[in-house]
């Protein structure tokens, strides 16, 4: 008989320290800086309701160098909450990766976590199949564990108004903090009502005589050890194409970054992430909202000039020296619909009463769905409401750190090979151009930034932009003998583009390679029938052993990829069955989720399996690795 594991008893020493503060982390998974921001929002609420707690926000990647120290420390915490973003298929954000693939592995572990009492917050969309997944996961095993959750997790979504979501979340832990740190000696601290305050950067002005010397800071950077967001690698455009024919209304474009004697380096599969530029006219608009000057040279700090920090404490780190216009071209998401912090910090600094009551009114719980419709559902932008509101005019250290939201990179899966293109990173990049509600055409920033750009071929003053690599698990099987089934129609070809290159190459050293069907889908093939002699060329060279392509829009009805996939479905279970792997990717919302119901049922005709006995199978698939999905 096995005696059954007796949990150890951890006292929880530092809720409850000596000179009577309590500890309360705040660990965050971010990738734009949204889940953090609520972290630190949180913070500082509950620091100014609870003198006498102590609050700290931490990264989950900084938190702990290895597995081993996650759990010494997280054994000790007493009181946490955890905000935690779920991306494309389910994915934790890269700074809470390692956190989150030991903590959801390591489940032989026992009631280990029996002291901490915590709540989980997520941030997610509505739209995508694993809906907070990595949120769900972490506060199911921290209960599993012996924690004790505090409030119901949060199911942030970003399709809506994830600010409200987090609002009411925040409504639910006040009464719960309040019971373990309300300070008993004092009863108004509960009480005391907090407005958060709007967040302000220190600005320092420069004479234009040192202007010239400003905007350098941006230009170098280069000779890193590593590459990183924070750390992006200045890499200027090679090459770009058209790869539509211009019988398409569409536009896509196939555009090579030079990572030549950078140091850069990546791997097939690896996706770039890459900071654009708003387009000349979107910062022209922007500067005459602002009524200031292009050439006003400015830099911004979190702390004064005693060098104490300024309070709000949520201020990002600060962009590097530079005048207004490339502050507003690099740093400022001047098209997305503001968040409800941004209409609050218009109307702190507008002149006309009216127009305070009414973005005021936009902002609050009781304009909650005037909101959704104005902002969110018109896809009202950011340009768009400094219009509408013409007497607000935020001075700029207000409107870079509560109004404008930093530019964020975007990223794309490679579409090259480094053992074809070791110094080249290609992207494959279809153009974002489509009318919104209120009749406003939206150019996609990177997308119309890669449209337009310059390449080196054409000009020695070419575009550029600062790009790094972010690892996937987008990979070819190790041993080339095993089948592949490759799904990408358009743009979600990009990553096979990069498997297709290494195949050849691999074979033109002497590899022997398994069979590997592609399903490529477009509408028509004299309009998008993007590298086509290429994939003519893979299939010629052996690289390819069959190219199925579904054109969507040539006869009388829709044929995409997945019908293709049910006229090959024994050969797709034939590749199963023999270890193949299966590879998915693009568009998730609707091609992904469709193509995932058609394995479904492959698997359950061609196997004679009942629903739940396929759908295991699929499962298996994708816990051994061998169904594998780079969706957006
Ligand atoms: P459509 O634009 O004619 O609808 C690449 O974008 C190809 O994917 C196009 O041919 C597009 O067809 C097709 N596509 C659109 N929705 C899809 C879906 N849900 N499943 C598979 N293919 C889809």
């Amino acid at each position: 008989a096995v005696e059954p594991l007796k949990p150890v008893i951890v006292k929880a020493p530092e809720l409850e320290v000596d000179d009577g503060t309590k500890k309360v982390t705040l660990f965050f998974g971010t990738q734009t800086g949204t889940a953090e921001g609520f972290a630190k929002a949180l913070a500082e609420e509950a620091k100014a309701r609870y003198e006498k707690a102590t609050f700290k926000v931490v990264d989950l990647d900084d938190y702990a160098a290895e597995d081993e120290e996650y759990e010494e420390k997280m054994k000790k915490e007493g009181l946490a909450f955890f905000f935690l973003a779920t991306y494309g298929d389910g994915e934790p954000t890269d700074n809470a990766a390692r956190f989150y693939k030991w903590f959801s592995e390591g489940k032989e572990r026992g009631e280990w976590l029996q002291n901490l009492k915590y709540g989980v917050f997520g941030l997610g969309n509505r739209q995508y199949e694993h809906f907070n997944k990595v949120a769900k996961v972490v506060d199911d095993i921290l209960t599993e564990q012996g924690g004790k959750r505090l409030v119901p997790v949060g199911l942030g979504d970003d399709d809506q108004c994830i600010e409200d979501d987090f609002t009411a979340w925040r409504e639910l832990v006040w009464p719960e903090l309040d019971q373990l740190l309300r300070d008993e000696d004092d009863p108004t601290t509960v009480s005391t009502p907090y407005t958060a305050a709007v967040l302000e950067y220190r600005v320092v002005f420069y004479d234009s005589a040192d202007a010239s010397v400003v905007d350098k800071s941006l230009v170098n950077g280069n000779g890193n050890a590593v590459y990183d967001a924070q750390h992006p690698c200045r890499s200027n455009v090679a090459v770009r194409k058209e790869l539509h024919t211009s019988a398409s209304d569409r536009s896509c474009t196939h555009l090579e970054f030079d990572i030549s004697d950078s140091g850069l380096s990546y791997e097939t599969g690896d996706h770039v992430g890459v900071y654009c530029e708003n387009l000349s006219e979107i910062v022209e608009e922007a500067l005459s909202l602002l009524g200031l000057s292009p050439d006003t040279y400015f830099s911004i700090h979190t702390e004064r000039e005693d060098g104490t920090p300024l309070s709000g404490g949520s201020l990002l780190p600060p962009f590097p020296p530079c005048s207004l216009r490339t502050a507003l071209t690099r740093y400022a998401d001047l098209l997305s619909s503001p968040k409800k912090s941004s209409l609050v910090a218009l109307a702190a600094h507008a002149s006309d009463p009216t127009e305070v009551d009414r973005l005021r009114h936009l902002a609050s719980p009781a304009g909650k769905d005037e909101y959704a419709q104005w902002a969110v559902a018109s896809q009202r932008s950011l340009l768009e409401v400094m219009a509408e509101f013409p007497s607000a005019k935020p001075p700029l250290g207000v409107f870079f750190a509560a109004v404008a939201p930093r530019l964020q990179p975007r990223y794309y899966s490679i579409s090259s090979s480094p053992r074809m293109a070791p110094s080249r990173i290609h992207v494959t990049c279809a153009l974002v151009h489509e009318k919104t509600p209120t009749g406003r055409i939206h150019k996609g920033v990177c997308s119309t930034w890669m449209k337009n750009a310059v390449p080196l071929e054409k000009s020695h003053d070419c575009s550029w932009a600062p790009i790094f690599v972010r690892q996937s698990n987008f990979k070819l099987p190790a041993d080339t003998k095993v089948p592949v089934i490759m799904i990408g129609p358009g743009t979600g070809f990009a990553p096979f583009r990069g498997f297709l290159q290494e195949r050849l190459a691999l074979k033109r050293e002497g590899a022997e390679l398994g069979s590997s069907v592609l399903f490529f889908g477009c509408r028509n093939r004299r309009m998008d029938y993007i590298y086509e002699d290429e994939l003519n060329n893979f299939v010629e060279t052996g690289a390819l052993s069959e190219l199925v392509v579904a054109f969507s829009r040539e006869g009388p009805t829709k044929e995409y990829v997945q019908h293709k996939m049910i006229e090959k479905a024994s050969d797709i279970w034939n590749a199963i069955s023999e270890g193949g792997y299966i590879y998915v990717c693009g568009d998730a919302k609707g091609m992904a989720r469709d193509v995932h119901r058609t394995l479904h049922t492959i698997v359950q005709e061609q196997g004679s399996l009942d629903s739940s006995k396929a759908e295991s199978m699929v499962k298996n698939l994708q816990m051994n690795g061998r169904y594998l999905r780079d969706v957006w």
